[in-house]
């Protein structure tokens, strides 16, 4: 069996057996009710554990069908949510995509008011069919950066209990669809029978239906469907959408699947929950309701209490369920799912170094980035340093063993420290200066935020050495403030000189935009203080320090590549000129993307922007003839009126695109289609170790094995062609997911800020 995790991809069928609870006891005929006496009895009273508690899917579409409404708190909770929204950067462009997007057009602020103006009319039957219609129209936008916490959907969840794949014969040939079982009987040469039909619907129909409701291109959409090695690093498990869809929709009450052989099989499906975040008050559909989706924000509200900056955002914000992860396995040998042994791997096991064996390999290098965020236990204030150090080893111990290409493998990873890619990028390729240009959305609100900081005296964010702890971090809070014009640096590299050369305004695609800016990387205390790194940075001209050329370099993905990965993958493609190889994705002979994740260069929570407002007004920064403006467009000046301030922490906006170098129509990267060079699928060898996947992509790229679409021949680019060039600083957008954040300034502070700030005035 060459299928070496298989055991832990049936984790979810073996507690389904072991847990499937038998006849209730209870005569209770509501179904949430149901669910609560079941659990109470299986769990023996005692719901405080996170270890799924699984049920029959019916039972579940039940109770979430059972639930009650407040349709005066939906209609509010629109109203509120539409000021943060009206962040969003690319709203314009899903109105109004260029051709060559792939989705069809969305107008999410409409949606919003349609949403509202149905709540109003008691148009919804329940909190699920609003949470239904919402989740519809969010994940319409098809972006990784913009996601929710319905409350509906983080609360019952549902699982088929059969994993998937996608595998081709050859890697060139259409794939089809096979049960994982099955893909593992074909390694052991067994005839088996791919699946034609879910419930009597064409497969691949069904697959792409459901994929509709994933956060990225449509080819990566397709590829997170199914069991995969590539997520396992970040997920824990190697668990597929089609397995557990992360939007909690009606799967109906069985999976039942048709062979090419004519053979049927059915399986009931399974629903869900999280005991220690179910409740044993619920025991209807309107207790349900009360203490999941309206109490906690209400119980908060009426404390008073305000939502501080969260900490962390995740990449992978859709991620419904707390995961078994890796990261409690301290400092493994090797990556999850991937068994081969690293040359060099970081203790975080964000990144490992591997070699080719064999002999027509051995001049090949692997280095995989699993993720740009740490997904192990160490030290998280030395993350970023110990990934950049094991890149360094990496390439040093590339150098002691001769090898002269590399495979690059971003597959499954979805951002994190946005300065490790320009840190990456300049290791391998020393004299060019990394672009990452960006602007910003300017609604009124902004435009407020923007004119606020604009005012600011110079004194109230430059550092003192006598400055105590918490002053710098104000000052911090203010200096990198996304709306403070001293955060960005023009395209040319100079300081903005206010607000207004910031936000003139610019005016693209009928919408308000800041000017296309760059974020100071070649300031230090900037470095250090969003993403905890000083980006290696080579004095000019050391092309002596380049481990490979550009022609001996590949870069492989699944297509999933999101936020700062695609900053490092728009680098080294758009001005290294690296190709690119995807493996997987619709069954089809079609150029496809290898960069198919949220292409935002930044996210921000919703907790973050609410500190902002608040902490303008709070500290009477907002100048006095915008007062009445800011109370009316300021989000977060209330709590959201449905679901708990903690699940609102995890609601995100993409508040950044990114702008490529040269391209006058100013187009975010999000709406524009770039095709991987190459695509190649999965075959039953591939998808089950990493190192013939590896060893597939050196074939492409440099023995001319065969693409199923498009082809490597890398022309050999100039290094030096870089954009950017001419300027000593090195540039970076910054997209920090998850420190930026972190320095938004708490309210708490708002005391202190005033000392400051009268003491400099
Ligand atoms: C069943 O319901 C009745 C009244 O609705 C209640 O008195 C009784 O205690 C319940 N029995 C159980 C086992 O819960
Ligand atoms: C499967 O068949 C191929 C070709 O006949 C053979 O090379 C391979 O060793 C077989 N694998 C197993 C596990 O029997
Ligand atoms: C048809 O294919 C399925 C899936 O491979 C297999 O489980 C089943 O045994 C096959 N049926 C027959 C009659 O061969
Ligand atoms: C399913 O639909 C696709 C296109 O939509 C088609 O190419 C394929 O042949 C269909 N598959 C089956 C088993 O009918
Ligand atoms: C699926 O199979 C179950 C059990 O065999 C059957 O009751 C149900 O009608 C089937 N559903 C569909 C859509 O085929
Ligand atoms: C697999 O990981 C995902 C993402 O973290 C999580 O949502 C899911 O619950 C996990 N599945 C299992 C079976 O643990
Ligand atoms: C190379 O072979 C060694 C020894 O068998 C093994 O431990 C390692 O995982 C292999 N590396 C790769 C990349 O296949
Ligand atoms: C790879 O193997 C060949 C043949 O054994 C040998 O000539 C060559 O030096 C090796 N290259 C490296 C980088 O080890
Ligand atoms: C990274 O490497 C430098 C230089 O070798 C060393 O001083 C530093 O401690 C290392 N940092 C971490 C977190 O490993
Ligand atoms: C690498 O190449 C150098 C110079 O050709 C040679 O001396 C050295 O032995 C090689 N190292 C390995 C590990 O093959
Ligand atoms: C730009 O602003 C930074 C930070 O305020 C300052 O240190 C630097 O001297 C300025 N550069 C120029 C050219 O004015
Ligand atoms: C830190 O400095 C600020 C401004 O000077 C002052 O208001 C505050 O009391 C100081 N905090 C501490 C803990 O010393």
């Amino acid at each position: 069996m060459r299928w070496q995790f298989l055991a832990a991809s049936f984790l979810v069928r073996d507690v389904l057996s072991a847990s499937l609870p038998n006849t209730p006891t209870t005569n209770t005929t509501e179904p949430c009710g149901l669910i609560t006496s079941q659990a109470l009895e299986f769990l023996n009273g005692n719901l405080s554990t996170s270890n799924f508690f699984y049920f029959d899917a019916r039972l579940g579409i039940s109770c979430l069908e059972s639930s009650t409404i407040n349709s005066d708190l939906a209609v509010s909770f629109i109203a509120e949510l539409s000021k943060y929204v009206e962040f969003q950067s690319t709203l314009s462009y899903l109105k109004d995509p260029p051709s060559d997007y792939q989705y069809p057009p969305v107008d999410i602020l409409g949606g919003l008011s349609d949403i509202s103006t149905k709540a109003a009319a008691g148009g919804f039957s329940g909190q699920y069919a609003f949470d239904q219609a919402l989740a519809q129209l969010l994940t319409s936008a098809h972006d990784g950066h913009f996601a929710s916490r319905l409350c509906t959907a983080i609360s019952v969840f549902f699982a088929r209990p059969v994993d998937f794949i996608s595998l081709s014969v050859d890697g060139v040939q259409l794939p089809l669809v096979y049960t994982l079982e099955d893909a593992d009987a074909m390694t052991d040469n067994f005839t088996v029978s791919n699946i034609v039909a879910i419930n009597g619907q064409n497969v691949t129909a069904v697959i792409e239906s459901e994929a509709l409701f994933v956060v990225s291109d449509p080819d990566a959409a397709y590829n997170s469907m199914f069991w995969s090695t590539a997520t396992a690093p970040i997920n824990g498990n190697f668990t597929g959408g089609l397995t557990l869809p992360q939007v909690n929709f009606n799967l109906g009450p069985y999976t039942n699947l048709t062979f090419a052989n004519g053979t049927h099989k059915s399986y009931l499906n399974q629903a869900f929950i999280v005991p220690n975040r179910w409740s044993e008050n619920i025991v209807d559909g309107e207790s349900f309701t009360n203490e999941l989706c309206v109490g906690p924000a209400q119980s908060t509200a009426a404390s008073g209490a305000v939502p501080t900056s969260s900490a962390t955002v995740t990449p992978n914000p859709t991620s419904a369920v707390p995961s078994t992860t890796a990261s409690t396995v301290p400092n493994q040998p090797t990556i999850l799912g991937h068994p081969e042994t690293p040359v060099v791997k970081d203790l975080n096991n964000a990144v490992a170094g591997y070699f080719l064996n064999g002999t027509e390999y051995n001049d090949t290098a692997v280095l995989f980035v699993a993720s740009f965020e740490s997904q192990g236990d160490g030290n998280p204030a030395d993350f970023a340093a110990t990934f950049s150090n094991a890149t360094q080893d990496f390439f040093a111990a590339v150098k002691a063993a001769n090898k002269t290409k590399l495979v690059i493998d971003l597959s499954g990873n979805l951002g994190g420290n946005t300065l490790l890619p320009n840190d990456l990028f300049r290791r391998l390729f020393p004299t060019i200066e990394p672009y990452g240009g960006a602007r910003y959305r300017i609604p009124t609100a902004a435009n407020i935020f923007g004119q606020s900081f604009g005012a600011l005296p110079q004194a109230s964010v430059d550092p003192l050495s006598t400055d105590n702890a918490t002053a710098a971090a104000l000052k911090l809070g203010f200096e990198i403030a996304p709306w403070n014009y001293r955060s960005s640096l023009t395209t040319d590299l100079k300081n903005l000189t206010g607000w207004s050369e910031f936000f003139p305004p610019n005016v693209v695609n009928g919408d308000n935009f800041t000017v296309n800016v760059r974020a100071p990387t070649n300031n230090t205390y900037f470095d250090e203080s969003t993403d905890a790194i000083v980006p290696f940075r080579p004095a000019d001209q050391q092309e002596d320090l380049q481990p490979f050329s550009v022609e001996n370099i590949v870069i492989l993905t699944d297509g999933t590549c999101a936020s700062a990965c695609t900053i490092f993958a728009e680098f080294m493609t758009r001005q290294a000129g690296v190709k690119t190889i995807l493996v997987g994705g619709r069954p089809r002979n079609a150029p496809a993307q290898a960069i198919g994740g949220t292409k935002g260069s930044e996210v921000y929570s919703l907790a973050q922007l609410a500190d902002i407002s608040q902490s303008l007004l709070i500290l009477g920064l907002v100048p006095d003839s915008l007062l009445d403006l800011a109370n009316e467009t300021f989000p977060g000046l209330v709590n959201l009126p449905l679901g708990s301030p903690s699940d609102l922490d995890s609601y995100t906006l993409n508040l950044r695109d990114n702008i490529p170098v040269g391209d006058d129509s100013q187009t975010p990267l999000q709406f524009v289609f770039e095709p991987a060079d190459c695509r190649i699928f999965y075959t039953a060898d591939t998808a089950s170790q990493p190192h013939k996947l590896w060893e597939y992509a050196a074939d492409v790229a440099w023995k001319g094995k065969k693409c199923a679409w498009g082809g490597v021949k890398t022309p050999p680019v100039s290094s030096s062609n870089g954009t950017g060039s001419g300027s000593s600083g090195q540039q970076q957008i910054t997209t920090n997911d998850a420190s930026r954040g972190s320095n938004a300034f708490p309210t708490v502070m708002a005391s202190i800020v005033f000392a400051i700030i009268t003491q400099v005035v």
